[in-house]
């Protein structure tokens, strides 16, 4: 999500609202072939570390077998479960553009799928990270209702100009978001999922914090989008962020004029803290870079 875009007319063949269609037949079997790899990679990681809505939502959409999934069939399924559809956008699509989308049960895709050969580097949201990252999640039905919340409150934040702390809201939860099970830590957030390295890092990894959720807390936390998380945020349910996020932001957005950013490695005596971490991956990053 990019949080300065100004507002621009669509690309020459998308629609009004940057939709386009996804043409199916006209993928490569190279992409197709993208695809599986990528396919088959995450779903060797994710059991045992991806929550059991996402699993649970992955199995019911029956993502697999055929290579890029036709959004159509997809839709048929998550429209069934949910009432939510993916719709193909060319990439990136201004928050307003995207959040009006959301508010209707619209998730926006990217339609292309990354290069073979950068299978592990994205400029952009491709294909792969959108459907298989974040449309399993849309099958829970607290999940979808929040993510449709999360729409309203960004035109809401827009207007307000409270873009900034909403967007860490997105970054820790939709993307970064770990659960608290009885069985452990488990990955709900896109971003990870969709990661062959950060799925494993994020949960298992002594360098990141991992502390429990707050909203507030969340919303003054800065995030890297160059790198893996320094913190994750872990909540003791789904229905706990829907909670949480349905009162009203007004009064909220008032107390964080009068509060400073927390920087993105502290921990605060307020924190619960499930792993205090040694910051030693972006430390080595630091040495990297002062060496490089
Ligand atoms: N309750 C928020 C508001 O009043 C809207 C919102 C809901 C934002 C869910 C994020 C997620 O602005
Ligand atoms: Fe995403």
């Amino acid at each position: 999500m990019n949080t300065e875009s100004p507002v621009q007319a669509p690309p020459a063949g998308a629609r009004s609202d940057w939709t386009i269609d996804q043409d199916w037949p006209s993928y490569s079997a190279e992409e197709h072939r993208v695809w599986l790899t990528l396919y088959q990679r995450q779903t060797a990681l994710l059991p045992g570390r991806a929550c059991e809505p996402y699993l649970r939502g992955l199995d019911a959409l029956d993502l697999h077998g055929r290579g890029i999934p036709d959004l159509g069939a997809l839709n048929d399924r998550l429209g069934g479960l949910t009432g939510w559809q993916v719709v193909a956008v060319p990439g990136l699509v201004p928050d307003e553009v995207f959040f009006r989308h959301l508010a209707d049960r619209r998730f926006p895709a990217g339609r292309f799928i990354r290069d073979p050969g950068h299978l592990d580097y994205l400029e952009e949201p491709d294909i792969f990270h959108d459907v298989f990252g974040h449309v399993p999640m849309l099958t829970d039905p607290v999940f979808a209702d929040y993510l449709q919340a999360y729409g309203r409150g960004g035109l809401r934040a827009q207007g307000l100009g409270r873009l900034h702390n909403l967007a860490r809201l997105y970054w820790y939860t939709v993307e970064f978001g770990l659960l608290a099970t009885p069985e452990g830590l488990r990955i709900y957030g896109a971003g990870i999922v969709s990661s062959r390295t950060e799925s494993a890092f994020a949960l298992e990894d002594p360098s990141p914090n991992r502390i429990g959720f707050g909203l507030e807390r969340v919303m003054r936390t800065p995030y890297r989008i160059d790198d893996f998380q320094q913190v994750y945020f872990v909540l003791p349910s789904l229905q706990r962020l829907l909670d949480d996020t349905l009162q009203d932001f007004g009064p909220v957005y008032r107390r964080l004029e009068g509060l400073a950013d927390i920087p993105i490695e502290a921990i605060t005596p307020e924190d619960r803290v499930f792993n205090r971490g040694t910051q030693a991956h972006t430390a080595g990053e630091d040495l990297r870079l002062t060496r490089g």
